[in-house]
């Protein structure tokens, strides 16, 4: 069942507040949430909305328009290593879609494998690995639970995205992203498996978001932000802090791409 508070308070703020495309931004790429111009919500007053929170995250919803665009843009998540519960971002994403939302952009930074697609770029999404072998669904008790997930990742939104990248001169490789639980990063033999499993990257989050989106009906596509070559692969020492001060390389032309997606869809202003 929906938590229909969330959608009420939102309503008491912006009564005409429609939703087309929401976007779920990662650690240290909370920027975009800041450009949209509208109405923002502290999570703080959004029942079922992310609570103790991850630094690097601003935990806040904004609902307005970007590129002329109605989105609702979600300025951080709540994470399975939080506490563990992987449908935390249930009601966020619900939410979402009971006020008209049909597709959903999530980012987040990610340890990478490869080294053409090194710390500062950025890699969509084509695939998954659920490494973590958890779901937000269990406990779900309608068929509606058997989730298809042959295309979990929208092939248009994808195709769109890339079309886009290659006009502003953005590389945006395609790859499989292994979610993995956290809160501890990797170890190097870990990396090793994960690699041998198919996997091009590797984070904590996106996944469960992927299953969820996917459950509601909602259009879905990820971008990954690298912040370092993942354990073992590189120089770099990994941590959170490095995670955050990493990431706004990428953003920057992440904003650009999704600011460029969201002019060319249909009706865009
Ligand atoms: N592993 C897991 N999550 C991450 C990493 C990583 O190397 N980098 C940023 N988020």
């Amino acid at each position: 069942m929906t938590d229909q508070r969330a959608v009420e308070i939102i309503r008491n703020h912006s009564p005409d507040a429609e939703v087309r495309v929401g976007l779920v931004l990662g650690s240290g790429l909370g920027g975009l949430a800041d450009q949209v111009d509208g109405v923002s919500i502290d999570y703080a007053d959004l029942p079922g909305f992310p609570r103790a929170g991850v630094s690097g995250h601003s935990p806040k919803l904004v609902i307005g328009r970007l590129q002329g665009v109605p989105v609702a843009v979600l300025g951080g998540r709540e994470h399975f290593y939080e506490h563990g519960r992987a449908d935390a971002m249930r009601v966020p994403l619900e939410t979402l879609q009971a006020l008209g939302a049909g597709q959903l952009i999530l980012t987040n930074a990610c340890g990478s494998f490869r080294a053409d697609i090194p710390p500062g770029a950025l890699m969509l999404l084509s695939d998954h690995l659920n490494y973590a072998g958890l779901s937000p669904l269990i406990g779900e008790g309608t068929d509606r639970r058997f989730v298809n997930m042959t295309e979990a990742y929208d092939r248009e939104m994808r195709a769109d995205l890339v079309r886009h990248a290659e006009a502003l001169g953005i590389p945006l490789p395609e790859g499989v992203y292994a979610w993995w639980p956290g809160p501890m990063f990797e170890t190097p033999a870990e990396i090793r498996a994960l690699k041998v499993l198919g996997a091009d990257a590797v984070g904590m989050s996106t996944v469960p978001e992927v299953i969820l989106a996917r459950f509601l009906g909602l259009r879905v596509a990820a971008i990954s932000v690298v912040t370092n070559m993942a354990a073992g692969l590189g120089n770099e020492h990994i941590s959170h802090a490095h995670t955050k001060a990493s990431a706004p390389v990428g953003a920057a032309k992440l904003e650009k791409i999704l600011r460029a997606w969201l002019s060319g869809l249909p009706g865009a202003g």
